[in-house]
């Protein structure tokens, strides 16, 4: 099996640090999609922008991934949670890109409010979607982890 992490990871890191614990556990290479524009700082300014973008659809343009996805059997996606779905970076990913033929794996960050993020994922990817997983923290911004490890690194020891 040969497996990438691709995530998207913007406010404080928690979609990283998972996507991390993955590749740190069963040897998954990481492949971060990064918008061409920075969202900036500001976490108010950036909730007001996303909300925007995702009330309009708005795909925004990608710089090329790190990685050559032919090169792999799995793909795991990661999102924070926008607005109750993927954030508009991972809509973009799954546009342009076919993941026909291979596992598909996803797992959203949130603070306690995931709408339909998972959902949304499975509907745009065209692989064969084999997991998914929601992994929570404190508070819309924060990063204490309240789902528990336990369940964390039995969903990641699943993965093949
Ligand atoms: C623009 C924006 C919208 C968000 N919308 C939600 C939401 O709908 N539900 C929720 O539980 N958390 C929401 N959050 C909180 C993030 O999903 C959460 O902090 C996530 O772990 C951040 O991941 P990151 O640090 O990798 O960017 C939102 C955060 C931002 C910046």
């Amino acid at each position: 099996m040969k497996a990438v992490v691709v995530y998207y990871s913007q406010s404080c890191g928690n979609t990283r640090k998972i996507a991390e614990m993955i590749g740190l556990t069963n040897g998954a290479d990481l492949a971060e999609i990064q918008t061409v524009s920075d969202y900036g700082d500001d976490y108010n300014a950036v909730m007001a922008k996303a909300r925007d973008e995702i009330n309009s659809g708005y795909i925004p343009e990608l710089k090329p991934l790190s990685v050559n996805l032919d090169d792999y059997d799995t793909v795991i996606i990661g999102t924070p949670t926008w607005w109750y779905t993927m954030a508009p970076a991972v809509r973009a990913f799954l546009r342009n890109t076919d993941l026909t033929g291979k596992r598909v794996y996803a797992f959203q960050t949130h603070g306690g409010q995931p709408g339909s993020a998972l959902k949304d994922i499975r509907l745009l990817s065209k692989g064969e979607n084999i997991g998914d997983f929601a992994v929570e923290f404190d508070s819309e911004g924060g990063s204490r982890m309240l789902t528990s490890l336990d369940d964390l690194r039995a969903w990641i020891g699943d993965i093949r």
